[in-house]
């Protein structure tokens, strides 16, 4: 069946809430320290299992799950078609579709198309020689006639983006570790071949996918310089060349448009299939990664919250900024925390990650919350022994991203109920607090405010698909804005601050209090005024007269 982009019915991937889980972290099943599949399955009903009390998320999205030599985590893919023996095997995940899709869970599986393993047969029959027929998928070059590397180029991971290899005398690009070379998506056999993999996994019954940094996937044809940064250079960015160049030629380059087009073509043979994309650029060249008519990705994803400064005014510009520049067809969405970035309630504190949650789950756009956010988790404490993740290595111990990668906190017994055996990465310290089992218990828990929002969003459609209009305030922090649709209309009232904020809204005295992030029922309402407690945000439920002072 054929989706339209223009289509009015609101889809599963616009009205649901997202779920990342980190498997490797996420719940193990036979005690090897490794989260798993079987893991994931125990833990479905704790996710969704229809009731009011569970956490009533609508999809998963799986980082990758495919044998790999685990040099970066499983994004150094050797079969594509395939489930690693640590997670399980293609049974397992035939199980853990059937049981999500029982408990009407989507599946979204991580699609790594930029590059593969080092050791995947493809590379491995590449690299044997320059007149092997796969030579040509992946990017080899001849050093210059100096000797020197074939361009300015650098990895992500730091150093040059090329490697040389001694027995075929070239060098092969990898924009991340030298153990993913970067594929060659000119030639029509690995598009070919790549598109399979999409059609393997959508056969499965898989809902979608989230597409590791598709923006880069092609490259200049004629492998020129990347301009070097001089005066815009971020102090705080890691060392390298990659951090010090416009990324011109190695990324973003206006054909790869043809190609996620291409992968929208294929996702839209199936029915109710959703595109998700890792994209990081700037806003007018983000926004490109929805197609010119809506005709590639569902979902671009959008850290731009992540990256703001934790204040009411930077959050609300952030907010407004996309919602005056998204054209009609494309749906805005939300990420506050994922397995690369540090977690925001060790950056923002306890109190304001509840306004980050309630902020989150009341926008106009799909929000998708990473696995752990629902508890608090904070950032890992990780010694320089007990380190892992290769970019900590590389750039140094403020890029590691062990600290959200840390196992799941699900009681306060050992190893936090996530592994019978020796976890692969430290349990958090705080995890006697912060746990599902002991916020289960606790009304006001950070667990139970983030089922109450999930709740609330799912009764009242307004919250989902309703229009977001910002509502000016005196107080700059706060961030007010009105989420209304077919005569529901509802207050979104946000205290970034420690102090007490007392707003004059007119025509107030007519809502009604649905929510605060203290999971209490405060009085709120003066006449034409709200009182925000500190830290504290509301939702309120708007009678016909209120009056809507727009931000102009
Ligand atoms: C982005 C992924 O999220 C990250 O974890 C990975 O290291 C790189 N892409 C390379 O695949
Ligand atoms: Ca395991």
């Amino acid at each position: 069946m054929q989706k339209s982009a223009a289509s009015k019915e609101t889809q599963w991937w616009e009205k649901g809430v997202i779920y990342q889980i980190y498997p490797r972290s996420f719940s193990d099943s036979n005690a090897d320290g490794i989260g798993d599949l079987e893991g994931v399955i125990r833990k479905l009903d704790y996710l969704n299992d229809g009731s009011e009390q569970s956490l009533g998320i609508d999809a998963i999205w799986l980082n990758p799950i495919f044998p790999s030599p685990m040099a970066d985590f499983g994004y150094d893919i050797s079969d594509y078609c395939n489930i690693h023996p640590f997670f399980g095997d293609l049974d397992v995940f035939g199980r853990l579709v059937a049981a999500a899709h029982q408990r009407n869970i989507r599946v979204i599986l991580d699609f790594v198309p930029n590059h593969t393993s080092d050791l995947h047969a493809w590379f491995v029959e590449s690299r044997s020689g320059r007149k092997n027929p796969k030579r040509d998928w992946y990017i080899w070059r001849d050093a210059k006639s100096d000797g020197s590397l074939p361009n300015n180029w650098g990895s992500a991971f730091g150093g040059p983006a090329w490697e040389w290899d001694a027995v075929s005398a070239q060098y092969y690009l990898h924009t991340f570790l030298k153990e993913q070379p970067d594929l060659n998506w000119r030639n029509p056999q690995v598009k070919k071949a790549m598109l399979d993999v999409l059609r393997f996994w959508l056969e499965r019954g898989v809902d979608g996918f989230r597409m590791d940094v598709v923006g880069m996937i092609l490259k200049d044809p004629e492998l020129r310089d990347n301009p070097e940064l001089k005066n815009d250079l971020d102090p705080a960015s890691p060392d390298g060349p990659y951090y010090r160049q416009l990324h011109v030629h190695d990324q973003d380059l206006e054909e790869v448009h043809e190609l996620i087009r291409d992968f929208r073509i294929l996702l839209d043979e199936y029915p109710e299939r959703c595109g998700i994309g890792e994209v990081w650029y700037e806003l007018p060249r983000w926004i490109k990664y929805y197609g010119s008519r809506g005709d590639e990705l569902h979902l671009p994803f959008n850290f731009r919250l992540m990256k703001a400064p934790w204040n009411a005014r930077a959050i609300r510009e952030s907010v407004d900024e996309m919602e005056r520049t998204l054209p009609d067809f494309a749906w805005p969405n939300y990420v506050l925390n994922n397995h690369d970035s540090p977690r925001l309630v060790s950056r923002v504190g306890d109190e304001q990650a509840r306004v980050a949650a309630m902020l989150l789950l009341t926008l106009r756009g799909t929000p998708t919350l990473y696995c752990g956010e629902e508890l608090g988790m904070e950032n890992g404490v990780i010694s320089q022994d007990q380190m892992q993740d290769p970019q900590g290595f590389r750039l140094g111990a403020q890029y590691n991203r062990d600290l959200s990668r840390t196992p799941m906190q699900w009681t306060d017994g050992p190893n936090a109920g996530f592994s019978s055996g020796q976890p692969w990465l430290p349990v958090t310290p705080s995890y006697q607090i912060k746990n599902v089992a002991t916020e289960d218990r606790d009304p006001t828990s950070m667990l139970n405010l983030y089922r109450s929002l999930i709740r609330l969003r799912k009764q009242r459609t307004a919250l989902q698909s309703g229009s977001y209009t910002s509502v000016a305030v005196e107080s700059s922090d706060c961030f007010v804005f009105e989420r209304s649709q077919n005569g529901e209309q509802y207050l979104i009232a946000l205290n970034f601050s420690y102090k007490h904020q007392t707003l004059k809204i007119p025509g107030l005295m007519e809502g009604k209090l649905l929510l605060s992030t203290y999971l209490d029922n405060f009085e709120v309402f003066g006449k034409n005024t709200l009182d925000l407690r500190a830290n504290e945000g509301v939702i309120i439920e708007i009678k016909h007269n209120y009056v809507t002072r727009q931000d102009g």
